[in-house]
């Protein structure tokens, strides 16, 4: 049985204080059941989040890392560094990396292969931009970019790692694919990784669905058999909006 798993990515948003009046108003509106609510803040926020999220049963991600565990990468943070902090979970590979930060497929499977050896949960986002939805070729770019972070990995490797289907276009655009849409994608996944590894694999990898989800809209993911959750932009920044996001996933999946 996969474990639902809701992840807030909070990109580049909040202060200090923004985040401790996030926990403290989330803390209050939610006791989190049969579900996994995992906190992405920024780097710098991270010692502040660990500190709440320990006290809450919330686990802490981080945003991105580096490969390397120590060194002159000026300005890059490691995945010892990560784990030191307290931090469980680690996205990898989002769209707004590779679209603006130039990270390629093969810098996405070292960051993968480091997160893993750190005992760190990597979320690993894939998603076709629209041209490549409109010229029919969405399962060409997600099955490439999986294929790709994946690469000579152990299947006990891959049955721990959360991927999240993010097409581009539904990103922050308020216009998120259809919930059949998004379940056939993540069931050509779930193939891709039964062929590349074992159906059982395949059975135990948790997918999740990113892009324009909202309170209104997660119960129409969850519904399904594919997809175990969500990987959440600009609905999980607000804690009242975050928690009933939450709440409504639990309502599909916690009996
Ligand atoms: P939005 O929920 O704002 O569309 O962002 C999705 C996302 O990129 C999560 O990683």
């Amino acid at each position: 049985m996969r474990t639902p798993i809701i992840a807030a990515n909070w990109k580049m948003n909040k202060t200090s204080a923004e985040a401790e009046d996030f926990f403290s108003r989330f803390g209050n509106l939610l006791e989190v059941a049969g579900v996994e609510v995992v906190i992405c803040p920024p780097f710098p926020l991270l010692g502040l989040a660990a500190e709440h999220c320990r006290r809450m049963s919330l686990r802490l991600g981080a945003q991105n890392m580096h490969w390397e565990t120590e060194g002159a990468y000026t300005g890059e943070v490691s995945p010892l560094l990560l784990r030191d902090l307290g931090v469980q979970y680690v996205i990898l590979g989002h769209s707004e990396r590779r679209q603006h930060f130039g990270e390629t497929d093969q810098n996405v499977s070292r960051k993968v292969k480091a997160a893993l050896a750190a005992d760190l949960t990597p979320i690993v986002c894939v998603g076709e931009m629209l041209p490549q939805r409109q010229a029919g070729q969405t399962m060409a770019v997600v099955g490439e970019q999986l294929t790709s972070a994946l690469h000579n990995l152990d299947p006990s490797q891959v049955r721990r790692m959360v991927i999240a289907y993010e097409p581009v276009w539904a990103i922050g655009s308020g216009l998120p694919a259809t919930p059949d849409d998004a379940e056939a994608v993540a069931l050509q996944i779930r193939k891709i990784i039964g062929d590349l590894f074992s159906l059982k694999v395949a059975r135990d990898t948790r997918i999740q669905y990113g892009g324009s989800v909202n309170p209104e809209n997660i119960a129409g993911f969850m519904a399904g058999t594919e997809i175990d959750g969500a990987l959440v932009g600009g609905a999980s920044l607000d804690a009242a909006g975050f928690a009933r996001l939450v709440k409504a996933a639990m309502g599909v999946r916690v009996p």
